[in-house]
């Protein structure tokens, strides 16, 4: 069944309106689209798992309301790429799909709370995520920061357990890579550049603007590829060439995303747009306009494909070299 028509399992209208357009012109195959969406499934189902209220092993209680926060904030939507990007680089080097979901799991989390975070009133002060009310709309803000710090807290927990993977330096290195990506010197560091750019008193530079963006979404898009590659025990040239097409396409995916704020519509997206202008945000779009910024992605993308065919895997990499050209036409 095509991405669009199937049915997600919590719909609000505009959610439903999301998921059709998440396909609308983007240049990938309907193969691509079944495999994205047949992840997008699992993962789904495997968040539900984790996120049961049922308390586990070692656990006291879980909070219901904070948990109803954390899985609204996690269930229910999203095009879920950072663990399509686990899974299917784990694929290249014959990992099944199950053996790596745990460690897609906790990247996915970890991407939820970011978002969480980066909605509040405190940050980009958003109401609308996925075609639904931001956590701390449908909630409060107390719940909706504890949200993401259980979800973060959480990824970690999932990393950590042996049922993630048999051995344990294997574990420890997937925790500390997931560490960088998050902390300081990736997502949450680069969140902080974005935001004193808002207010800084001269505009960010093009290499700013770069390290900004490769911090605060490249580092946990490129660790969805860097994950998968350490779960296949990729050699060192092929975790090279992982790494930097990992880096590429996660640059390209914020340009991809700032385009999508300029030109679509809420409907669509299934999140405000036109707010980064009016927030002053720094991005390639402010620096050098959309064109320039559109060419930018593309070139991107191209850059990216190449290194995936510099791995000589042959037809094993379509899958990656299409979730590149996705991320670059994707309509959401
Ligand atoms: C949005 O990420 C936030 C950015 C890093 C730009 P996605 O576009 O992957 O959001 P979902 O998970 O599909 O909702
Ligand atoms: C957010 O970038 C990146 C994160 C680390 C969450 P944006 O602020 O542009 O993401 P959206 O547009 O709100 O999804
Ligand atoms: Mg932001
Ligand atoms: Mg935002
Ligand atoms: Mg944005």
């Amino acid at each position: 069944m095509p991405f669009f028509h199937r049915h997600p399992p919590c719909q609000s209208p505009l959610q439903a309106v999301f998921w059709r357009d998440v396909f609308l012109g983007a240049r990938v195959s309907a193969r691509f689209e079944q495999r994205l969406s047949a992840v997008a499934d699992q993962v789904e189902a495997a968040l539900e798992n984790l996120l049961s209220p049922h308390v586990r092993s070692g656990e006291t209680r879980r909070p219901a309301r904070l948990l109803a926060a954390m899985r609204h904030a996690a269930l229910g939507g999203g095009k879920r790429l950072r663990p399509f990007l686990v899974i299917e680089t784990a694929a290249l080097f014959g990992v099944m799909p199950e053996m790596a979901m745990r460690t897609a799991c906790a990247l996915e989390m970890i991407h939820c709370y970011s978002l969480v975070h980066d909605d509040l009133p405190a940050m980009d002060d958003d109401d609308l995520r996925r075609g639904l009310p931001t956590v701390h709309k449908a909630y409060d803000e107390a719940t909706a920061i504890l949200a993401g710090d259980a979800l973060l807290t959480y990824a970690f927990e999932v990393l950590a357990d042996p049922a993630t993977h048999a051995d344990p330096f294997l574990r420890s290195e997937l925790v500390r890579l997931l560490a960088m990506a998050s902390g300081l010197g990736g997502m949450a560091g680069g969140q902080a550049l974005d935001l004193e750019a808002e207010r800084a008193e001269k505009p960010l530079t093009f290499d700013e603007i770069l390290q900004m963006q490769a911090m605060k979404t490249g580092a946990l898009l490129a660790h969805g590829v860097e994950a998968g590659a350490i779960l296949g025990r990729a050699n060192h040239l092929a975790m090279a060439r992982l790494k930097k097409f990992g880096a590429l396409i996660g640059a390209a995916f914020q340009v991809a995303d700032d385009i999508l704020d300029a030109k679509s519509d809420a409907a669509t997206l299934g999140k405000r747009t036109g707010k980064d202008a009016q927030r002053n945000k720094a991005t390639l779009i402010s620096l050098m306009g959309l064109e320039a910024a559109e060419k930018r992605r593309d070139q991107l993308v191209d850059e990216a494909v190449a290194e995936l065919h510099a791995l000589d895997l042959g037809a094993r990499t379509d899958v990656l070299v299409e979730a590149a050209r996705f991320v670059a036409g994707r309509a959401s």
